[in-house]
């Protein structure tokens, strides 16, 4: 039986901030990000946005083509939940009316949280072929101003429906994984932004592929070329073009640029413009590669890195299916890509500092466009809205 993902669609907030501005602000050579770490945008979210608003955007255009009361759980997957009780699905589920026959759970483990909830959906698909699991993954990346981070920050959401018989990508039994505790990112309960010993991280980032790949090889007997395109997760899109510079070189294989570019390059523009989503990079990878490639992608093996700081790491494949192009949400994308506002450096700042820390009411100003909102916490309870 082949169990994967039917639909998939990613939404963003409604502004950005250009590294242009952030380097002009900074006083640093831009070519910093737009070669250095290969960024030229950050998507920022307003005070009325969150994880919340951002995953039900992503989710609305799936429930309109399904049978909504069809969902049988909801996993959603965040590093910048909400509640530390409640889990952000359910306000999703209050917010999208879903049927109360439905489960939903939070999962966490940094970025690496959305690829867990995707092969946990996988498995319950796979021992019932009637569940029809709703994934997201949804974050929005924040560090401390004036930090090596602050140039990496960004957001966003990933939807996507794991049924039997899927009409985009079946996963493929078998994976590799990798986890080691370690310090390289964290965000202990009560920051709103995350720590991070970037150097570090990139190192673990590159040593926990290798793991991964290793364990990979020997679970499945798969070997690079039989891979088409790679998926990595990205933090910045420098580090999936080293990622994959290191995999090549691990697995023996020289490429050429030309090679080397088809790829990876295809999965990189959205999140060059969007920048981190966390848990959902690298599903964002995956639409831009699904969006952005010419060539039909029919029945070639796309593979997938998923990394979480801290760490734990996994590699797994998937087959495209014929006729996947007719289903894709691609115009979506792209609309709100473009449609985004730019902020300048004080309007960006005004909206990181506008939301105090344990605020126990608030009425927010309208600046999320929608389709849903964060209108206010009132008694430290949080109300959403469609707008
Ligand atoms: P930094 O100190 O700002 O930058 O840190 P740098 O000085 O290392 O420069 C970056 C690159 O730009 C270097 O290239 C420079 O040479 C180059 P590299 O040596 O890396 O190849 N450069 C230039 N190139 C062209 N023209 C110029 C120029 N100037 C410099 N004028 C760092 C960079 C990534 C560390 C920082 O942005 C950071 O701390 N980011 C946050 C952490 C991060 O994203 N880590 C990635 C791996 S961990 C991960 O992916 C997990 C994560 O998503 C969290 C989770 O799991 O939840 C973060």
């Amino acid at each position: 039986m082949n169990v994967g993902i039917d639909l998939i669609h990613f939404s963003t907030s409604d502004y950005y901030l250009g590294l242009d501005v952030f380097a002009e602000e900074k006083n640093i050579d831009v070519d910093k990000f737009y070669i250095g770490i290969g960024q030229e945008k950050m998507s920022i979210a307003p005070p009325d946005e969150d994880v919340v608003s951002l995953a039900a955007k992503a989710a609305a255009p799936i429930l309109e083509q399904i049978d909504k009361d069809s969902i049988t759980a909801i996993l959603f997957a965040t590093e910048s939940g909400v509640d530390q009780s409640k889990s952000a699905g359910v306000f999703l589920h209050g917010l999208l009316n879903l049927s109360s026959r439905c489960r939903v759970v939070e999962f966490k483990h940094a970025c690496y949280s959305g690829a867990a909830a995707l092969q946990m959906a996988t498995m319950m698909v796979r021992a019932n072929p009637k569940e029809k699991v709703l994934v997201i993954a949804a974050d929005i990346a924040k560090y401390d101003v004036d930090t090596s981070g602050e140039a990496t920050q960004g957001c966003g959401a990933v939807a996507m429906l794991i049924t039997e018989s899927p009409r985009i990508i079946a996963i493929e039994p078998g994976s590799g994984y990798h986890t080691e505790d370690v310090m390289d990112f964290w965000r202990p309960n009560q920051r709103k932004t995350a720590l991070v010993d970037g150097k570090y991280s990139t190192k673990v980032y590159l040593h926990s592929l290798k793991q991964a790949w290793q364990h990979f090889t020997e679970e499945t007997g798969k070997t690079f070329s039989d891979i088409n395109h790679f998926c990595y997760h990205i933090p910045f899109t420098k580090m999936a073009e080293k990622a994959h510079q290191t995999l090549a070189k691990v697995a023996g294989v020289k490429l050429t640029d030309e090679e080397f570019q088809a790829q990876t390059l295809p999965s990189q523009v959205y999140n060059r413009i969007v920048g981190n989503s966390y848990s959902a990079s690298l599903f964002v990878g995956f639409c831009s590669l699904l969006d952005n490639l010419k060539e039909n992608l029919s029945e070639r093996r796309i593979s997938f890195f998923s990394y979480g700081s801290g760490c734990v790491a996994e590699f797994f494949t998937g087959l495209m299916q014929p006729g996947y192009e007719k289903v894709l949400m691609t115009t979506s994308h792209t609309r709100q890509i473009e449609q985004r506002e730019p902020l300048t450096y004080a309007q960006y700042l005004a909206f990181y500092h506008e939301v105090e820390d344990d605020v126990e009411n608030i009425e927010f100003e309208v600046n999320n466009k929608g389709p849903y909102r964060l209108a206010g916490i009132r008694d430290h309870k949080r109300y959403y809205q469609a707008v």
